[in-house]
């Protein structure tokens, strides 16, 4: 998994907690912190302090991973190269597909270590869009805090539901309806 994402999760514990509680998590789960945003790492390291930040706060680390999800979003897209597709896209529906068919390639291309989610499309309307998430890591409630980040972005309500296809949660289906 590429470092931005565990530099993400370590701004995000020291800003929402503090310092001191980002210090005691990486300490009880023998992680010395160091990391840097083009490296990778084993995703488990990611789970393994979610697990403990739960520990800590008492929070479901679902609620954690959402959450970060969230708050990671804005901080992913401004990584990305502002191109025609970019500035063509206005909504969460059309975001969603080009983080499909264009960012997660990139992302694979650029590191081919890489291992990001894939999307199956289902169904679309205009109103109403549904996908399967597939990935190994298992790491649904991300994508749906992902969603939300997004949905923020484009300034669109969103009802977002998911329900499990395969019950160790590597393939999710994902309805995204259009609110207002
Ligand atoms: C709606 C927007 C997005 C969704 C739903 C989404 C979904 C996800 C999820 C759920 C993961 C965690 C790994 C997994 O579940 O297998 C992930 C990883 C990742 N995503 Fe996205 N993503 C979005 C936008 C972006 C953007 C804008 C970027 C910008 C470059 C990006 C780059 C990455 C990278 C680098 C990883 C780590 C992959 C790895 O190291 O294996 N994503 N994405």
């Amino acid at each position: 998994m590429k470092g931005i994402i565990f530099t993400e999760f370590m701004d995000l514990v020291e800003q929402k907690f503090g310092l001191d509680e980002l210090d005691s998590i990486l300490l009880e789960a023998g992680d010395n912190g160091v990391y840097t945003t083009v490296g990778s790492y084993d995703h488990r390291k990611l789970v393994r302090l979610i697990t403990q930040l739960s520990k800590h706060t008492g929070i479901a680390p679902e609620d954690l991973q959402r959450v970060f999800g969230q708050s990671v979003f804005k901080n992913l897209y401004n990584t990305l190269p502002n191109n025609s597709s970019l500035q063509d896209c206005k909504t969460t529906f059309q975001f969603i597909k080009l983080v499909e068919d264009y960012i997660h390639i990139e992302v694979k291309k650029l590191y081919p270590e890489a291992n990001p989610p894939a999307f199956e499309f289902i169904s679309e309307s205009k109103t109403e869009m549904v996908f399967d998430y597939l990935s190994v890591r298992c790491m649904s409630h991300v994508c749906f805090g992902l969603i939300e980040g997004c949905a923020e972005f484009y300034n669109q309500s969103l009802a977002i539901t998911m329900d499990k296809v395969k019950s160790d949660g590597s393939q999710v289906r994902f309805k995204v309806e259009l609110i207002g």
